[in-house]
């Protein structure tokens, strides 16, 4: 018989847990049997002593088995992208529709926003109409018919995770790389696609602040899913300063569909070609180019589709904030540093975030980057546009972006790709 005071002291000293032992403990912490002060000391212990590769490939699987797992009948192939979070990372909603246009299917289950990494539910949510819930039976149906789907994850997916990630938020124990890693591929291979690309960040407006770890929790993320039979690829990208230049709800939309258009920020259309490029690898479609796709408007067509297949309409006005602040160039020079994590806590002051699951979001609320780092910049010209419904929010954004701008005279060059990480 297992009994939970054993296995938190085996891991306690260092020793190694069983499979056995992994799918008895988060199976009966689930049920409720191993209670709450148990599973926080294990995910303590976990936390300091760490966990190897076949014991973390044994707690995600406990923890995909704790619920039910998608299965989609599809009639192309299935691929996902997941990232780790970043600001202005909107990249999910041209790259479903663009790989969809391309010939695979992307069921895409997507979370809100909590902190300063928008939830991309709360972005697609300022397009009216536009409903995040979906019957399994709609998720099929549109994945046949349209290729890409992006809605809510259902609470059957990973209740182990759910119910562990809540404990490890009050806990201290969310920075371990086992922990996180089980986390997020165990929703992902619950919901059943056949390849995943995993856009991993670094830098300040990331999860992982250093390349070193971003690098760890990247191979870590392949080696799980290799081990469960989805075929996995990482990029590791840079997340020193927002992606593109709109940080929020419906002006990342917009964004988005300017890319989806032929045009958009340069960085946005390389990270959602990049990452495409990798889909369709996993997928079985290599010899398909996604930017020539992309400029062709077929991916345009796909998201109109998408969003109309979800009760949105694609055409209708995106919602406008009440209040506009600009903020100003306060000296001639060179834009070198635009701070990611400072942006993003921003946009979350203004309204574009929640601080507790239940709260609501500002559909219009948001940051415009009239300038990114590089950029030649004159004293008196707009350099930020901070947007809120809530204008007594605007001085705590400010108090964010203290220090986040820099003028100097040149700004390093920073690859936004940085590696690539396949697995075997
Ligand atoms: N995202 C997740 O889904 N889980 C974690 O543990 C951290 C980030």
């Amino acid at each position: 018989m297992i009994a939970a005071v054993d296995v938190i002291r085996a891991k306690r000293d260092g020793g190694r847990l069983s499979e056995e032992q992994i799918a008895w403990v988060v199976d009966a912490y689930t049920r409720g049997v191993v209670a709450e002060e148990q599973m926080a000391a294990l995910a303590m212990a976990i936390f300091l002593r760490g966990m190897d590769s076949g014991e973390i490939a044994a707690w995600t699987g406990a923890m995909i088995d704790s619920g039910e797992r998608l299965s989609l009948t599809v009639n192309r192939p299935t691929v996902d992208k997941h990232s780790t979070g970043g600001v202005g990372d909107k990249i999910t909603l041209p790259l479903a529709p663009l790989v969809a246009a391309c010939g695979a299917a992307v069921p895409q289950l997507s979370g809100r926003g909590l902190g300063h990494t928008g939830g991309t539910l709360d972005k697609l949510e300022s397009i009216p109409g536009w409903r995040a819930a979906l019957s399994t039976d709609e998720i099929t149906r549109q994945l046949n018919e349209i290729g890409a789907v992006v809605c809510a994850a259902t609470d059957g997916l990973a209740p182990a995770d759910r119910k562990l990630y809540a404990l490890r938020d009050v806990t201290g124990t969310v920075e371990s790389i086992p922990l996180i890693a089980s986390s997020i591929m165990s929703k992902k291979i619950a919901e059943g696609s056949a390849g995943l690309v995993l856009d991993v960040k670094t830098g300040s407006g990331a999860f992982m602040k250093t390349p070193d770890q971003a690098r760890e929790l990247a191979r870590t993320l392949v080696e799980i899913g290799t081990a469960h039979g989805v075929a996995t690829t990482a990029l590791l990208t840079e997340m020193g300063t927002p992606l593109g230049r709109a940080v929020g709800n419906a002006v990342e939309v917009a964004e988005a569909v300017e890319v989806l258009r032929g045009g958009g920020p340069a960085d946005v259309v390389e990270l959602t070609v990049a990452l495409a490029r990798e889909m369709l690898a996993l997928a079985g479609l290599p010899e398909v180019d996604p930017a020539a796709v992309l400029a062709s408007g077929a991916a345009y067509e796909t998201w109109c589709r998408m969003i109309a297949a979800q009760d949105g309409d694609p055409e209708a006005p995106l919602p406008a904030p009440r209040h506009v602040h600009v903020v100003e160039a306060p000296e001639d020079g060179v834009l070198s540093a635009l701070d990611a994590y400072a942006v993003g806590v921003a946009a979350w002051r203004l309204g574009a975030g929640r601080a507790r699951r239940e709260d609501p979001v500002q559909h219009a609320a948001g940051i415009l980057l009239h300038a990114k780092p590089g950029a030649r910049v004159v004293a008196g010209e707009p350099l930020l546009e901070l947007h809120t419904d809530t204008p007594d929010a605007v001085p705590g954004a400010l108090e964010a972006l203290e220090g986040a701008m820099v003028i100097g005279e040149a700004a390093p060059e920073v690859a936004l790709v940085r590696e690539v990480i396949r697995g075997v």
